[in-house]
């Protein structure tokens, strides 16, 4: 049995999905090998089978798993389930702190569950603001309840701290930390160095697909159902259509996604429709790729860390750092609009030299360490 020192903090850190998983890893590490902690993780399985990709890659055994998922879930039932069952195991630890992460429905029932308890929350990823309620739908809501929830707010950039600000959060309760996708990146970049047998399932597609330039594609967001799937869908089609070109597309398990892109793009010579990645693999694949087209939130920071332009299919983005900075670039869903500005990195090499630029506007691979101080103090 581990003993536990007085004065110890008892942290329960919440997640439940597969990029808070990845996020969180960094931290769970750092709070488990620190004697000034007592740390508990307790996911929500809001994901099955992408979640415990991450934790088995992560080494992490939760001591609690609420194991919510049911197909297709409705957002109304997901929260009740998570609200209640979330609520029950803080009410058996008790708690100094309650980490939660981002912007999911996991994150933002853990951080309601708390305060339900007058539990302090530590909000990572804190202050990303689109400015717009319905992109990303819901999370610009999540994030924002959270925000008016929390006691401390791990900004990963000054301008998600400055969005604090703007909304009147006490500025000694904002800490600018970086984003632990970084910390992340870094650790399974080191350990796929070390193995790199971990990457060995993309052997077979990245010989079938030498000597073309990858296009890595993922999409699941929940504004871009119906209409702007499709377009996505006819876009990959038409730029496979290139003979020097091969898209390399690991599909989300939301039944939303898979029906189209099953539907659409399934038996082309150029396309690789795959089941999720895990982290490393997909580490791998933003290494081969020449460009991302991502509608995905952690691929916006993860992309312009390793120099890969990343073509945003959204209509805002709530991470303007990498827009700002001209390693990212929002091309919306239409189908024309991602047409021609892949094609436009593809031949202009100048084009492409702009963007494909190593930029790390979202941390220095340190922020799970800086937020474990935080938490100490
Ligand atoms: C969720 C988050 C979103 C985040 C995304 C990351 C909310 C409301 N949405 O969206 O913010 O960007 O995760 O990927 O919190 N499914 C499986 N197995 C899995 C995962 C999902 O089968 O491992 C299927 C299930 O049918 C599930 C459905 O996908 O019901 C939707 O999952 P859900 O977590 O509700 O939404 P996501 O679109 O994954
Ligand atoms: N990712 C992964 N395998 C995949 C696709 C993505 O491991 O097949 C990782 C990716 O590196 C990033 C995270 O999952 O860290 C992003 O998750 P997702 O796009 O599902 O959610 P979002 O970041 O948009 O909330």
């Amino acid at each position: 049995m581990a003993l536990i020192m007085s004065g110890t903090r008892k942290i329960v850190t919440v997640f439940g999905t597969r990029p808070e998983a990845i996020k969180l890893f960094p931290l769970v590490h750092a709070l488990d090998a620190d004697l000034r902690f007592d740390s508990r993780v307790l996911v929500s399985g809001q994901h099955r089978g992408m979640l415990d990709q991450v934790l088995e890659i992560a080494g992490i055994a939760p001591h609690h798993d609420l194991d919510v998922m049911q197909p297709n879930q409705s957002l109304d039932a997901l929260t009740a389930r998570l609200l209640t069952g979330i609520g029950e195991v803080l009410d058996r630890e008790r708690p100094d702190w309650v980490v939660v992460q981002g912007d999911t429905a996991t994150a933002m029932c853990g951080a309601l569950a708390a305060y339900f308890r007058q539990i302090d929350v530590c909000h990572i990823e804190a202050g990303l603001r689109s400015g717009d309620i319905y992109h990303p739908f819901p999370e610009e809501v999540n994030r924002k309840v959270i925000g008016t929830l929390a006691k401390l707010h791990a900004a990963p950039t000054e301008t998600s701290a400055a969005s604090l600000r703007a909304e009147n959060v006490v500025p000694d309760a904002i800490h600018v930390t970086g984003n632990t996708v970084i910390d992340a990146l870094h650790w399974i970049t080191t350990k796929v160095a070390k193995t790199p047998a971990l990457v060995a399932d993309l052997a077979e597609v990245e010989a079938r697909f030498a000597g073309k330039r990858i296009i890595g594609v993922t999409s699941h967001r929940r504004e871009n159902f119906g209409d702007g799937m499709r377009g996505i869908a006819n876009a990959i089609k038409r730029l496979a259509a290139r003979e020097d070109v091969a898209l390399i597309f690991p599909v989300h398990l939301n039944p939303n996604v898979r029906a189209i892109m099953n539907e659409e793009l399934a038996g082309f010579d150029n396309i690789a429709l795959l089941e999720p990645l895990d982290y490393p693999h997909f580490a791998r694949l933003l290494d081969i790729c020449t460009l991302m087209l991502t509608d995905s939130g952690g691929v916006q920071e993860e992309a312009p860390a390793l120099g890969k332009p990343v073509l945003v299919m959204r209509e805002t983005t709530e991470r303007p750092e990498g827009v700002e900075a001209g390693t990212a670039r929002l091309v919306g869903t239409d189908e024309d609009a991602i047409v021609a500005e892949v094609t436009r990195l593809l031949d202009d090499d100048s084009a492409y030299a702009a963007m494909a630029r190593a930029h790390n506007p979202f941390g220095d691979g340190k922020s799970a360490a800086r937020i474990a101080d935080l938490l100490a103090r």
